[in-house]
């Protein structure tokens, strides 16, 4: 691709050329284009099968215009910041060169920059994509396609004035080590609104270590909304997301725990944080067991402990140092092994 050749370029790609490989190459790149494939790697594969649909939907069809005027400034001559962020992200893909991008890939969100530049760069001149507003008019015209498997319309996060793509997406200035253009990392961008769901994560003393390994509340929830309760994700076989990492709890077993079996595992876990260890609903295990195999309680599921079971007796309180298997067997129907 032709690079604007007039001397405001011509001095600032020599700038760019001497500063480029050891200020921008290096951490920029890393930044913004590599941990974006990472994540997906360290993700659970199973539950993730579809962003390679949204990634061949949105096409950048425009890019004629510009590289048939490569007379005048390119828009990165005096925004170089913006120019060189954007050339290592996907919006600019197989467009940039050297983190030079034609003025012609800032135009699909900014509008026509003719009079911008013209004017020396008058700020009522050009558009910039803020709000809700933006969103609905910029984003959506490449990313609400009909291969989209979001509805970027409906379900909790549709785009508001309160929520849309830019509260929590930013273009030119999202979070370092964050992949997918995100302007907090997860746990602080979600803890804007949802702060007491974020503090279990960072108070509570058994918890999933969000931003840690690969899990982000986005391995559970589909940020974008999706039909179900809380937007939780599935595997690709409709279960519940914990299997894609926890796939050991699937089975099968010849002897699966009947509650395990119904494969919710939030009957006795938290998902977030808990203060009893192994992320349980109960302090003790036994009073976890018991709210389902017991006489006592109204709704009785499951056999109930056997009568040598003496439930005083602090050896028998523990039940898992004997049920070992408690999610499932394939040699002892009682869990025992
Ligand atoms: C995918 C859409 C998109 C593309 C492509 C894009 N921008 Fe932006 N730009 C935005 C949005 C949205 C904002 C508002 C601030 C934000 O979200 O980062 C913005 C803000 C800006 C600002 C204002 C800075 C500020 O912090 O308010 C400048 C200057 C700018 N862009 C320049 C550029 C240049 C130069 C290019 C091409 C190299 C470009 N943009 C390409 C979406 C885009
Ligand atoms: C000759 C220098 C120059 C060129 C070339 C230039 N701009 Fe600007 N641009 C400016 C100046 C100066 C401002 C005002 C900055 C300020 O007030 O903070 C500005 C502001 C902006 C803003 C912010 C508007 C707002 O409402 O805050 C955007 C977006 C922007 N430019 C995009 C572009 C795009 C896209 C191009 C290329 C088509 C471009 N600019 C080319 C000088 C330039
Ligand atoms: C001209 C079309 C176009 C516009 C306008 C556009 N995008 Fe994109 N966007 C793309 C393409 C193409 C990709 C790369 C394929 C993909 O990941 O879906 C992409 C990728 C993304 C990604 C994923 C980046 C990654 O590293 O995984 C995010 C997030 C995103 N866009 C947000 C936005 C937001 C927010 C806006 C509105 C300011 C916007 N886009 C406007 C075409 C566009
Ligand atoms: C409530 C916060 C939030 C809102 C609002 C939001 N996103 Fe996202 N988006 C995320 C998070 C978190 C991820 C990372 C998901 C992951 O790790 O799989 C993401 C990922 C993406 C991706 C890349 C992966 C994919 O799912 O294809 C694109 C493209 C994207 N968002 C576009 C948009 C657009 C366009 C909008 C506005 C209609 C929007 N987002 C609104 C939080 C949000
Ligand atoms: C390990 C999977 C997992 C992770 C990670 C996760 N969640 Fe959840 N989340 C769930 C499940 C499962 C529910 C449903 C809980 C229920 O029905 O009792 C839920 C429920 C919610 C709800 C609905 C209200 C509530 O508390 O029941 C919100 C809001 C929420 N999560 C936000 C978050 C945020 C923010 C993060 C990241 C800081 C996050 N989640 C991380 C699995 C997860
Ligand atoms: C700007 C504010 C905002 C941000 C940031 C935000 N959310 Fe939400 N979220 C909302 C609103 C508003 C609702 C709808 C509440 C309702 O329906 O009661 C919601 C609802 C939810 C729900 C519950 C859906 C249900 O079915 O009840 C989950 C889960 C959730 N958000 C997860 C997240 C995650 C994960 C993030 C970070 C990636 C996030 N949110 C970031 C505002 C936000
Ligand atoms: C993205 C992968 C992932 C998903 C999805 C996931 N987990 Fe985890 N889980 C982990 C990792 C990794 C650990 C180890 C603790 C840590 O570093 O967060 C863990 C730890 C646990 C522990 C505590 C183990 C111990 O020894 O203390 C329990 C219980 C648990 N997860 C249950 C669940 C449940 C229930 C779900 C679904 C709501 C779920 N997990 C979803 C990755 C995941
Ligand atoms: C009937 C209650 C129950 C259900 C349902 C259940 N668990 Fe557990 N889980 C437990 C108990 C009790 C422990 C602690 C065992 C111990 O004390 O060693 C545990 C421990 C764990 C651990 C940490 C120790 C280990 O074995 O790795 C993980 C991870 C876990 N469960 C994941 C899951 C997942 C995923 C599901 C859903 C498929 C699930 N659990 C469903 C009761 C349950
Ligand atoms: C949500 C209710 C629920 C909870 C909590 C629960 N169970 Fe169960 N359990 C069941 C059901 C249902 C069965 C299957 C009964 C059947 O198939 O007849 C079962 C089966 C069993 C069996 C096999 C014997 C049998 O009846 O088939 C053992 C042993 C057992 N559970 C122990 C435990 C222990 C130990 C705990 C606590 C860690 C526990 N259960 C927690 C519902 C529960
Ligand atoms: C010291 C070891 C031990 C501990 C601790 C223990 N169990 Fe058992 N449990 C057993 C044995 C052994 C059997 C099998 C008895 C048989 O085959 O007749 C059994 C059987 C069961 C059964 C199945 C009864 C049936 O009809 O199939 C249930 C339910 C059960 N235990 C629940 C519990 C609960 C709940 C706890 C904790 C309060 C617990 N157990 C603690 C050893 C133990």
């Amino acid at each position: 691709m032709s690079l604007k050749q007039t001397a405001i370029a011509g001095l600032v790609t020599l700038a760019l050329g001497l500063a480029g490989p050891k200020l921008l190459g290096g951490p920029l790149q890393g930044q913004s284009s590599k941990p974006a494939d990472d994540p997906k790697a360290a993700a659970p594969a199973a539950q993730q099968p579809a962003p390679a649909a949204t990634q061949t939907a949105p096409a950048a069809p425009q890019t004629a215009p510009a590289e048939a005027a490569p007379a005048g400034p390119a828009c990165g001559d005096c925004h170089a910041d913006q120019a060189k962020g954007l050339a290592s992200t996907r919006h600019a893909w197989g467009k940039a060169h050297k983190n030079e991008v034609p003025n012609s890939v800032c135009e699909t969100c900014h509008g026509d920059g003719k009079a911008h530049i013209e004017g020396g760069g008058d700020k009522e001149k050009i558009y910039k994509p803020a709000g809700v507003e933006g969103a609905n008019k910029t984003c959506l015209t490449c990313h609400d396609t009909p291969t989209d498997r979001i509805s970027r319309h409906g379900g909790m996060h549709a785009n508001s004035a309160a929520v849309n793509c830019l509260t929590c997406h930013s273009i030119h200035s999202s979070a370092p080590r964050s992949p997918h253009l995100l302007a907090q990392p997860q746990l602080t961008l979600c803890s804007n609104c949802h702060s007491t769901q974020t503090a279990t994560f960072r108070n509570k003393p058994y918890a999933h270590h969000i931003g840690r390994a690969g899990l982000e509340c986005s391995s559970c929830h589909e940020p974008h909304g999706r039909p179900g309760k809380n937007a939780l994700r599935a595997t690709s076989a409709g279960e519940v997301p914990c299997l894609g990492c926890h796939a050991d709890k699937r089975g099968p077993f010849v002897f699966q725990h009947g509650s395990v079996a119904i494969g919710e595992c939030i009957t006795c876990h938290e998902p977030h944080g808990s203060s009893n260890a192994k992320m349980l609903k109960r302090a003790t295990v036994m009073q976890l067991c018991i709210e389902c195999h017991s006489p006592i309680t109204g709704t009785t599921l499951g056999a109930q402990p056997p009568s040598f079971h003496n439930l005083t007796d602090p050896r028998f309180q523990n039940c898992t140092t004997c049920h070992v298997a408690i999610h499932g067997s394939n040699r002892d129907p009682q869990l025992l092994k």
